[in-house]
């Protein structure tokens, strides 16, 4: 990444808190360490957002957003709930000198477009999906972003011997409740997300899936027509 920014400061920011979730790599060949997202942004991210609006749903530590800003974005804006993931990402956020702006907050009410939305791994950690998508499609101005968990996922697959040919079956997962913060579960088939785009949503225009690099996982790319 391209920040100005010397390496004592970010040997600084690596030492401060014990990160969770994504690796964030950073100038001088510094990162924090974490799960590698940049497959994921490899195969769904353009080359460029020249100007464009991105806001990235359950942000974490922002890996994405500082690529869109290094990537040209104009106005980016990460949401995060997690009060810990939010300390985190501002402090890499204000060492970085990035501009991203960042809301401890859900998704909820917010009511302003983006040219792109994101919502990686976001879906099966609220309790209402379904009305999370809705909302994601309406604030969509050019392209939403999403990857999910399908029910090939470990305790899915353990509890009910799903196959690969399940995925082209529209079914949905539902899993229970997860300490420490009460997370509810919940799993797409392939299929299911594209019935629920086309038929409820009333989603138009391209719609592409495919295999994550996270195990398990699909992602999937719509752009409004
Ligand atoms: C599994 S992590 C995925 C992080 C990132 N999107 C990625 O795929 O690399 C989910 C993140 O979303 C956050 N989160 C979960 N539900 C949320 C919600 N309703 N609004 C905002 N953030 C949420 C969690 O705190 C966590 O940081």
């Amino acid at each position: 990444m391209e920040y100005d920014v010397t390496p004592e400061a970010l040997d600084a920011l690596i030492g401060r808190h014990d990160y969770f979730y994504q690796r964030v790599p950073l100038p001088h060949g510094r990162e924090i360490k974490g799960k590698d997202r940049e497959p994921l942004m490899k195969k769904v991210f353009p080359a460029d957002f020249k100007g464009k609006s991105v806001m990235d749903v359950g942000c974490s530590l922002g890996y994405y957003l500082f690529v869109a800003e290094q990537r040209g974005a104009g106005r980016c804006i990460g949401l995060e709930r997690s009060a810990s993931a939010f300390e985190h990402v501002t402090d890499i956020r204000d060492t970085l000198g990035s501009k991203v702006e960042f809301h401890k907050r859900e998704l909820g009410d917010w009511d302003e477009p983006v040219d792109y939305l994101i919502g990686f791994n976001v879906l099966h950690h609220v309790t209402d999906p379904l009305r999370m998508l809705h909302r994601m499609v309406e604030l969509t101005k050019h392209t939403l972003l999403l990857e999910y968990v399908t029910p090939l996922n470990g305790k899915y697959k353990r509890l009910f011997n799903v196959t690969d040919a399940m995925m082209n079956q529209p079914l949905i997962a539902v899993g229970g409740l997860h300490k420490p913060d009460g997370i509810l579960t919940f799993a797409f088939t392939p299929a299911a997300m594209m019935k629920i785009l086309r038929q409820h949503i009333g989603v138009e225009g391209d719609i592409q899936q495919g295999v994550s690099p996270e195990l398990d996982r699909r992602w999937l790319v719509w752009h409004r027509p």
